[in-house]
């Protein structure tokens, strides 16, 4: 997972009440808000009087740059800060670790300390990260009371299986911090630029296969697409990703698992009449082998033939079901080695596409598996703009800055 541009991460300038409660896992908290903080968000974190004996309050002032709230009667008496400013004030609440007696009592909306006044006098969404002993975690009040809570509209982060407290090892391990974080960008993303948008990005090389162990690929690491959909999922948009290399994407993003451009293709087209933005970022095969051996080929003399296919242009069969207007925005790539604006130019018309992303990936080094990228942007009215060598979040952000423009310059459905 990439963080996204300075300015770009929807944590930026937001504000954050952090519940920490008497769970084990209250030092995992510490690291949840340095991520928070670390990514520009205001984090105001309030412990229970039970997590104030697992973990000093010090360590998160420390780290948050902020006070930190945890005995309701001594915020009564100061007027700055009251029991329920941190709730008025909070666009997200996460709760994390959240312990099963805390998950209940956020479920029956019981206030007797400053997490649960904070709770009830908010209008923010809530994020909550259960952390227990399995069978605290499985018990029917517990599950009942996180049903409560989802029906309210909280999001709940499960718990893992691994190595807990007791030394058993089970379900009820706090969720890993970045994944904490990052369903809290996804959740503050709402409201972005690009909400209300659906999109689709294509990521990875394509694999061709050739008998059941062998393929033919190339070099495209997906992160260029992964970068893509993140950066649109941070800015609103309900994004799917089809994808040829099986990693998990951030949150909120649905993925599609494929491996052949005949699968892509099925993917991409069964998607998009719903969809208004098709990025197809992936390196999709040209050509693949005709046949596919059922079973595995076995060495035979000093030298072999494979025999290759077209593989079905995507691009070009989607942008044909529908002129401007019609049909969603729709950006391809090129990755040339030579006459990188030029053969980028012709296929931009060729594939009649809203955009196209060119890079020269000849560069020394290579911008596969690079975090870097370093592309020039042309238009469907042939202007083009060249980007400095970026990381490959603030590319994606650049891309879907384009996309927006040529959106409101009536281009796309
Ligand atoms: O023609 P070329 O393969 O260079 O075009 C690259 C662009 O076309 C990329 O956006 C890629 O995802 C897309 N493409 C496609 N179907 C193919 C090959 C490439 O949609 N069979």
């Amino acid at each position: 997972m990439t963080d996204s541009a300075p300015g770009r991460n929807p944590l930026r300038g937001r504000r954050v009440a952090l519940g920490v409660t008497g769970s084990i896992a209250a030092y995992k908290a510490v690291a949840i808000a340095s991520s928070l903080t670390q990514q520009g968000a205001l984090v105001d974190v309030v412990m229970t009087p039970e997590a104030t004996r697992l973990v000093q309050p010090l360590s998160f002032q420390a780290i948050t740059h902020r006070p930190v709230a945890w005995d309701m009667f001594e915020l009564l008496a100061a007027t700055e800060i009251g029991h329920v400013s941190i709730g008025h004030g909070a666009d997200l609440l996460v709760v994390a670790p959240a312990t099963a007696h805390s998950i209940a009592k956020l479920a029956l909306g019981l206030a007797d300390d400053m997490l649960g006044t904070t709770a009830l006098a908010t209008l923010a969404p809530g994020l909550i990260a259960p952390a227990m002993e399995t069978n605290m975690w499985l018990h029917p009040a517990t599950q009942g009371h996180l049903a409560t809570l989802r029906a309210r509209g909280w999001t709940v982060v499960e718990p893992e299986s691994g190595h807990l407290a007791s030394g058993a090892s089970g379900e009820g391990r706090l969720a890993p911090p970045e994944m904490i974080v990052d369903v809290a960008k996804h959740l503050l993303a709402q409201g972005g630029d690009l909400s209300g948008w659906r999109v689709i990005v294509t990521a990875g090389g394509t694999r061709e296969p050739i008998d059941p162990v062998r393929y033919v690929s190339n070099r495209s690491s997906g992160k260029m697409g992964y970068a893509a959909a993140e950066a649109a999922r941070d800015r609103g948009a309900v994004v799917t990703l089809i994808t040829t290399t099986g990693q998990q994407p951030p949150a909120g993003i649905t993925t599609v698992d494929v491996e052949q451009a005949t699968k892509m293709r099925d993917a991409v087209v069964a998607a998009f009449a719903e969809i208004d933005v098709l990025v197809m970022a992936a390196a999709v095969a040209d050509y693949a082998p005709i046949e596919i051996a059922p079973d595995k080929i076995k060495k035979s003399g000093s030298s072999m033939l494979l025999e290759l296919a077209l593989t079905p242009d995507i691009l070009g069969e989607v942008a044909g079901l529908g002129s401007n207007g019609q049909r969603p925005l729709i950006v391809g790539f090129a990755a040339e080695t030579e006459n990188l604006v030029e053969n980028a130019r012709a296929k931009l018309a060729r594939k009649r596409l809203d955009l196209i992303v060119a890079n020269d990936v000849s560069q020394p080094g290579g911008v596969f598996a690079s975090d870097a990228n370093k592309v020039t942007m042309i238009r469907s009215d042939g202007t083009s703009i060249d980007l400095p060598l970026l990381p490959k979040i603030d590319v994606a952000h650049a891309l879907w800055d384009e996309v927006l423009a040529a959106r409101r310059a009536g281009r796309g459905r």
